[in-house]
């Protein structure tokens, strides 16, 4: 059965997504990322911690682009659900299964928005024994920040919009896109 894919609804080109960043400039980044971390943490077999499920892409993709050997494990924070804004409420809905004293860990997050996930994160992590505890995000949209964090490897600063794609998403939809976009419209 022929069927023309011209035919086939496209989410990827989706009228109510405004391109912010490319696939070409997100990849590019992560490459000058990983050579950075790569650089930083040779030799310390560092333990990248994905935050599930927004940052799953770019820590595969951000491993692929660091040469050393290292360990990846995930946790899965409470955060915004379908809304699009963030309840200040943190839980920690699915826990490491490893312990993480005296490592190096490198938490490996999609979005710091207000920064209260990140913030809660961070702080206990330090208080299970790490050797040290470094964040790698995406992005910043650092113009909503509640609470300070500290970003030691950042993608890109972005300014206070809605964002999805990449792993980002808007109730569930729009992960599996390869850019990052401006929600023009989430009601839409
Ligand atoms: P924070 O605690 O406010 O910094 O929020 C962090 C979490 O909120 C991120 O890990 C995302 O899951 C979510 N988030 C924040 N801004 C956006 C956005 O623009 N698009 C999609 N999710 C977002």
């Amino acid at each position: 059965m022929a069927t023309s894919s011209a035919s086939l609804p496209s989410e990827f080109s989706n009228p109510n997504l405004e391109v912010l960043l490319s696939e070409e400039k997100i990849q590019s980044r992560i490459k000058t990322l990983g050579a950075e971390i790569a650089r930083d943490y040779a030799g310390r077999n560092p333990l990248l911690i994905g935050v599930l499920k927004g940052a799953c892409f770019f820590l595969s993709d951000l491993l692929r682009a660091t040469d050393i050997r290292l360990g990846i494990e995930f946790m899965a924070i409470s955060s915004y659900g379908s809304s699009l804004r963030t309840s200040g409420e943190v839980r920690i809905m699915k826990d490491l299964d490893v312990p993480i004293e005296g490592r190096h860990i490198i938490v490996v997050e999609d979005i710091v928005d207000t920064g209260l996930t990140l913030s809660y994160l961070l702080a206990n992590l330090k208080s299970r024994g790490a050797a040290s505890v470094k964040l790698v995000a995406l992005l910043d949209k650092y113009e909503r920040r509640q609470r300070e964090v500290q970003i030691d490897y950042l993608g890109f600063q972005i300014p206070d919009h809605f964002v999805v794609g990449y792993g980002l998403d808007f109730a569930e939809r729009y992960r599996n896109l390869p850019f990052i976009a401006v929600l023009r419209n989430p009601a839409a």
